[in-house]
């Protein structure tokens, strides 16, 4: 079979799916060739991500790659969310196919990004 089960699970029954109003930062990546769009927003106390939830219009891969990723970087300090790679996420979903491996990287791309603009915020 060509998608994991964890990968179809996720596809099907997408962990935080949504938008958070009063996010702390917010990030928003594409890929150009795909037009695929990934945002992911965050809320964080006290250095921690206490909530993540994002919205991807992309593929099934993309959906299950975000989902994924925010069930992984969810409680865990901003440093760490940071060092989240799409090799993780890869390997947490399962495996991707050869072609499907840039969805993944979205994932990691978004989250980079939100980071980023929690910490531009913050003066940091
Ligand atoms: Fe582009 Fe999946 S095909 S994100």
């Amino acid at each position: 079979m060509l998608y994991s089960e964890k990968v179809m699970d996720h596809f099907q029954n997408p962990r935080n799916v949504g938008k958070i109003e009063d996010a702390d930062g917010i990030g928003e990546v594409g890929n150009a060739k795909c037009g695929d769009i990934m945002k992911i927003y965050i809320k964080v106390d006290n250095d921690i991500i206490t909530d993540v939830k994002f919205n991807t219009f992309g593929c099934g891969s993309a959906i299950a790659s975000s989902s994924m990723a925010t069930e992984m970087i969810k409680g865990k300090p901003v440093a760490e969310a940071l060092e989240l790679t799409n090799k993780a996420v890869v390997e947490a979903l399962d495996g991707l196919p050869a072609q499907k491996v840039h969805c993944s990287v979205l994932a990691e791309e978004a989250i980079k990004a939100a980071i980023e603009d929690y910490y531009s915020k913050h003066g940091k």
